[in-house]
């Protein structure tokens, strides 16, 4: 990460600011997120249970893109933090009057608004917004075209330790499919690394796989070979809204070539974990059975994201341990 970036999301005394990439945050941070959100869980023992951490803060969530996980899990998150949390409807909004980004958040910030939940379709909303915001306002970024997703990233790095253990350099994780448009693909392989994992894989079509994956990734095209012996296995949904034109044949022989059923899913290890951070396209990338099948954590990610983002959210405004 360029330090300029590093320095936008971490103040000098190394205080979370902003989040827009989890690219080149310290192991350090990672980690504290983690187990910030693992005490989150202990804390309310799995129940609707409201901490008073952001008591008299606002979030507002500004949704540019759709959404159904992530916004509603941010949602609860904030308001079991005891926020209080405006959802802006921006198909209803001056947005399409022709209003910029910034003139929006500028005019809700002017009604002393503490954090924004940004999702955008261009790459790099977040992080401009975040240049321009007030002091002690802070922005996470909620997916930005292809490039970053973090909370993504962090709650499947979390679900990861919480099913396979903290010793990531033992493991195996391979991410499968349209790694080109997915910006889940890209916070993951950034948190992944980061936390050390070993024998990190990524497998699709040629044209759905980029060529600036950076030092470290083996990369497959085919599916069979890069299932052997893995402890994870990500599904990522084929992103046709990113698609200038079609990159793949049919949605029949791609799930010949790169579906998760039964057979492919034996190939990795007996316990294996098979993630996927939805929406899922059932037949597509995933066969039914195995999304719905005992070794299928995706649910666990859902539930895993409203604490991860609680974390996330806690150390932007700076509340000590949960
Ligand atoms: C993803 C996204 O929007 O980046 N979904 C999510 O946030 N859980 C992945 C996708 O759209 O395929």
């Amino acid at each position: 990460m360029a330090a300029d970036l590093r320095a936008l999301q971490l103040g000098d005394d190394g205080r979370l600011r902003h989040l827009v990439t989890l690219d080149g945050l310290p192991k350090a941070v990672l980690v504290d997120l983690l187990d910030t959100a693992a005490a989150i869980a202990a804390a309310t023992g799995g129940k609707v249970k409201k901490l008073p951490v952001l008591r008299g803060r606002t979030v507002v969530n500004l949704f540019f893109e759709p959404s159904t996980r992530t916004r509603t899990s941010f949602e609860l998150a904030a308001s079991r933090l005891s926020a209080d949390v405006v959802n802006f409807d921006v198909a209803n909004s001056s947005t399409t009057k022709g209003e910029s980004v910034l003139d929006t958040l500028r005019t809700l910030e002017a009604m002393h608004c503490d954090l924004f939940v940004v999702r955008h379709k261009e790459n790099g909303t977040p992080e401009y917004l975040a240049r321009h915001v007030r002091d002690g306002v802070s922005i996470v970024n909620a997916g930005d075209g292809n490039n970053a997703h973090p909370t993504q990233g962090l709650l499947d790095a979390y679900t990861i330790r919480a099913h396979k253990g903290a010793d990531f350099q033992r493991l195996g994780v391979l991410l499968v499919g349209d790694i080109l448009h997915s910006r889940v693909a890209r916070s993951n392989l950034h948190a992944l690394r980061t936390l050390g994992v070993g024998d990190l894989r990524v497998c699709g079509p040629r044209a759905l796989l980029p060529t600036d994956l950076g030092a470290g990734v083996q990369v497959f095209e085919d599916f069979d070979r890069a299932l052997r012996g893995v402890d994870v296995v990500m599904m990522l949904r084929l992103q046709k809204e990113r698609m200038q034109e079609a990159l793949v044949p049919s949605e029949a022989e791609y799930f010949r070539q790169y579906g998760l059923d039964a057979r492919r899913l034996s190939l990795a290890r007996p316990d294996a974990i098979v993630m996927h951070p939805g929406p899922m396209n059932r037949g597509v990338e995933i066969a039914s059975d195995v999304a719905d099948g005992p070794q299928s954590v995706i649910l666990d990610q859902v539930s895993n994201g409203l604490v991860v983002r609680m974390a996330v959210m806690a150390r932007l405004v700076g509340a000590g341990p949960v």
